[in-house]
């Protein structure tokens, strides 16, 4: 392994400076040259190379977004686009390729790993819906920005004496909806993998204003309920004041959390050390604080198992 190249792909996730950044400083460390590909698998299609060094990852570790770009390409599906991709890798003499990215990503290195260029996956994304590993990159920094809104959300609530509602991502998981949840002490959280009854809901909001609640958070994952339906049917239902807040691209932002920028700096070093023992079409997980690596089409196949204990200790702590 002489030379390697690290591309950022899909959504991207607060935490991917931070491991691009772990392997070029890893690589450099062990004599490894290499290439960081702008825009993700279009870039890479395109050429859009360029030489990092140690000094090209300076000052990065506290950035949020990705100094190397990310894009969506429909062409890299396509086996034209895959091939045109190692074209581009063969002529820079590229040994190995590491994808931060989310499950799209993966299937995408897992293309390029059977088509013969090794390819190690390490997860980027905010919504957390990779069975394999507890946590990606990105999660735990997306939940303390929805944390900091809601406790903002609390105080004029109060003030009020007004039901937020508010909208997290998560298009297909709910994760984020119910950490945010649990630990913002929501009321009710609203996740794709839980069915909600919103007259048990308003149920809950009317007892508890009874006993004297001056206010109440609803967490809502965008892939189960828009957050103004949600906030229609409690005030009809209710007749509560409701206020609905759409959080959207904020929670992709900002500077990652101690939390991602340690698991950035583990799962880039462990990515690297895969290429360096010859492996290929893997992907870096966490679980219960280990680092490890496993098969993409193994990874990919695991179904993601919602922690309904976490959503039923919400509703307990929050009556
Ligand atoms: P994420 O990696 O965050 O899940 P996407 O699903 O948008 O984001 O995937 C990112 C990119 O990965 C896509 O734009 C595409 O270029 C590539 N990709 C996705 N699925 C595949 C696939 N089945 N085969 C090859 N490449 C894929
Ligand atoms: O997958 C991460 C994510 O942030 C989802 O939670 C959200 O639905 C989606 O990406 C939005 O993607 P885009 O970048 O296309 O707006």
């Amino acid at each position: 392994m002489k030379r390697i190249a690290v591309l950022t792909s899909g959504g991207d996730a607060p935490g991917m400076n931070a491991a691009v950044r772990a392997v070029v400083r890893y690589s450099v460390y062990n004599n490894i040259e290499v290439y960081g590909v702008q825009r993700g698998y279009k870039g890479l299609m395109e050429g859009d190379l360029f030489p990092m060094n140690v000094s090209s990852v300076g000052d990065i570790i506290q950035r949020g977004g990705t100094i190397l770009k990310t894009a969506r390409s429909l062409e890299f599906k396509t086996d034209e686009g895959q091939n045109d991709a190692i074209n581009v890798l063969n002529v820079y003499k590229i040994d190995g390729l590491v994808v931060i990215g989310g499950d799209g990503s993966f299937r995408g290195a897992q293309k390029l790993s059977e088509k013969g260029v090794p390819a190690i996956g390490i997860p980027g994304t905010i919504d957390n819906d990779l069975a394999y590993t507890d946590f990606s990159i990105g999660f735990d920094t997306a939940v303390n920005t929805a944390l900091d809104a809601i406790s903002k959300l609390r105080d004029t609530s109060s003030s009020h004496e007004r039901v937020s509602i508010v909208e997290v991502m998560g298009r297909n998981c709910g994760d984020i909806a119910l950490y945010a949840g649990l630990g913002g002490g929501a009321e009710a959280i609203i996740v794709p993998e839980v069915e909600y009854d919103i007259d048990e809901i308003c149920k809950k909001l009317i007892d508890s204003k009874q006993r004297g609640k001056t206010q109440s958070i609803i967490v809502v994952a965008e892939g189960a309920a828009s957050a103004t339906t949600i906030g229609a049917l409690i005030s009809e239902k209710s007749g509560m004041d409701t206020r609905t807040t759409i959080l959207g691209h904020i929670q992709r932002g900002g500077s990652p959390s101690s939390l991602d920028r340690i698991l950035a700096s583990r799962m880039g070093a462990m990515a690297v050390e895969c290429l360096i023992s010859g492996k290929k079409a893997r992907v870096i997980g966490i679980k219960e604080n280990k680092i490890f690596d496993m098969d993409i089409d193994e990874a990919l196949k695991q179904k993601r198992v919602f922690d309904k204990d976490m959503h039923e200790l919400s509703k307990i702590l929050s009556i």
